[in-house]
Formats: structure tokens, sequence, C-alpha cells
């Protein structure tokens, strides 16, 4: 991705791994600040995907992999390595998918391996990415949800990727960028990475989807942490709420992710965990509590949209039906 900084304009991943440590962009200070963060051992790389310095489900699952990578360095034992990162969070499917692959080769060398498996998911991000931009017309605005793009995948994105592409090509495209309550995903990443790249966009409160919806957006696209055997999926929470009113409106709704976020494992959303977190998170905009003392707050970071709202799955190897989900789902 294409990072803008006071120094200059770099073309970097969100994560990586350099002479035996990994490197991450430091998402959560993000756009005020832009950090690499060193990452030496599993504990380290655990904590950085529960406090969300690595997020997004690819990115995650690549973080998974480096901390499967930081533990075979060491000699350490693998299994209890691939129980302490796969437990961090537990609604993106990427991780167990990939930490899984890494166990299934520890024969191998497991930094090679996790460095190819980064490789993959970015290759994989730029399929998505020609296979979605054929959905995008000159002139098209398109919603999006959360932060899908090269921040939450290695590099380049899922649903930021087809937009991306279309705005490589020439074409005129403009996003409407939901903030995304509590953690500000679309606010503080997405923004950061259309402005990055130049591309014309605005940040609309989560709240003000539906007025935007009844006539000026062409196209909604998210991305997912884990899609279900029939077509169900979890995606950053809020995202439900974008699907149902995309289909009272007649707006296309695509969800673009990888083949490695299907979980064959699961055979509708009822199986789907929903992460809690903190509600801090909800209580509080940053370190200042906007709401009473004495009131509690729920927090559920996700929710599962049902297949009949999505018109269409962005894969890697093209636009799949809800119903074409189970013959691709497959384990590692
Ligand atoms: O809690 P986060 O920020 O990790 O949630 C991220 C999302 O919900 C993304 O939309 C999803 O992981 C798809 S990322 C390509």
């Amino acid at each position: 991705m294409l990072v803008r900084t006071a120094k200059g304009t770099k073309d970097i991943r969100s994560l990586w791994m350099e002479k035996g440590v990994v490197k991450a962009i430091d998402q959560r200070l993000l756009p005020n600040q832009f950090k690499i963060v060193s990452i030496r051992t599993v504990k380290e790389m655990a904590d950085a995907i529960s406090d969300m310095t690595i997020r997004g489900a690819p990115s995650i699952g690549a973080a998974g992999a480096y901390g499967m990578a930081l533990a075979w360095q060491r000699k350490q034992d693998l299994t209890k390595a691939s129980v302490t990162l796969v437990k961090t969070r537990p609604t993106a499917h990427d991780l167990s998918y990939a930490v899984n692959l890494m166990l299934e080769r520890c024969d191998e060398d497991l930094v090679r391996e996790a460095d190819a498996y980064a490789d993959r998911i970015v290759n994989m991000c730029k399929r998505i990415g020609e296979n979605g931009a054929k959905l995008i017309k000159n002139g098209s605005r398109i919603l999006t949800h959360c932060n899908a793009g090269a921040l939450a995948t290695v590099d380049f994105g899922t649903a930021l990727a087809p937009i991306r592409v279309a705005h490589r090509d020439g074409k005129d495209v403009f996003v409407y960028v939901d903030e995304t309550r509590p953690r500000l995903q679309g606010a503080k990443l997405t923004a950061w990475e259309l402005l990055n790249e130049g591309i014309d966009h605005a940040i609309i409160s989560d709240n003000a989807a539906g007025h935007y919806m009844k006539d000026s957006v062409d196209l909604v696209i998210v991305g997912a942490d884990r899609i279900a055997k029939n077509g169900d999926f979890a995606n950053k929470i809020g995202t439900y709420t974008k699907a149902v009113l995309a289909k009272e409106n007649w707006v296309p709704f695509y969800v673009a992710a990888p083949i490695s976020t299907f979980d064959p494992s699961t055979g509708t959303g009822k199986g789907i965990v929903i992460e809690e977190r903190s509600e801090d998170e909800v209580l509080c905009v940053g370190d200042f509590r906007v709401a009473p003392k004495g009131s509690r707050a729920l927090n559920p970071c996700f929710d599962v949209t049902p297949a009949k709202y999505v018109t269409g799955f962005v894969t890697e190897k093209g636009i799949l039906k809800p119903n074409d989900i189970s013959s691709f789902a497959k384990s590692p």
C-alpha cells in the first residue's frame, strides 16, 4: 500500500518478517501517528492481535502464521503456540486456518512458510481486485463498512481491492466510508488508505447510511471475517444493518473475501462465535468517557448477515453465489 508520510511516499505491507523479527504497522495509532512495531515472541504476537495493533481477518491470519514462525525459530512447543494464538480473536476464520496450516507444515522452515502464506494472501487480494473491478462502472458511488483494505489484509485489501483497481484503471469512483463505531476503523483506517491512494471519498456517520442508500449509493462492498457453508457471514458490527438497507433500496450488496475466510466446519451463521469486546470501547470515544458513570454497555464486535442479503461473494476464484460456497470451503 502507498503510505505518504512527512519523509516521503513508500509502498509497504501492513506486516512482514525481517531478520527473525515481525514488523507491523501499529493500526491503533493511525492516522495520527505512523509507527512500525517489532514483535519477537508468541506472547507479543498474541497481545498484538488481541489489542488490535494488527487487525482485519487476512492480516490476523498472516499474524498467526508469523507467530508460529516465531515459536519455530525458538524451538518452542508449536501446539501450545497455536492454542495461544488461536484464542486471541474467535470470529475471524483466517486466524485458525493459517495457524493450522503452519502446524501441518511443522517439519518445514516456518519462516519461509509464513512468508509464502503472506505472499499468497496478497496475490489473492489482487485477483479479488481484478474480479471485483468489473462490478464498478465509471462514476460509481460505493459504500463500504469498517476497514477491509491493505491494513486488514497484508496488502491491497478485499473490499477496497476492486476500488483500487477501478481507480487505477481510470474510472471515476466515490466512496462513502462508514465511520464504524466503536473502534472507528472506517474513519481512521479506510479514509487514511483512500487518501494515500488519492481516491475520492467522504466519511459518514454509521447512522447516515440509510439516508445515502435511498438514492446516492450504487453498490455496497464489505469484507468478511467468517463465511459459513450456506453463505451467512460475519463481519464488523453494523454490516447486517447495511445489508438490510441495501436490499430495501435495491442496491447490490457484495462481500469480498478470499477462500481462506470460508469455514467448512460451520454450516450456518448460527454456528459463528461473536467476539465481545470491552464495554469501554462503547462508553468512551478514544480515552474520553462520553457515557454517564454507572451506565453499562454491550459491545459485540461482529454481526452475522444472512446469505439472502448477499448479491455475490467476490473471491480470487471469481464472483460466487451463496449456493456455491459449500463446494469451495475447504480445510488447509
Ligand atoms: O475488529 P476488526 O477491525 O479486526 O474487524 C475487521 C473487519 O470486520 C473486516 O471487515 C474484516 O476482517 C474483513 S478484512 C479484509
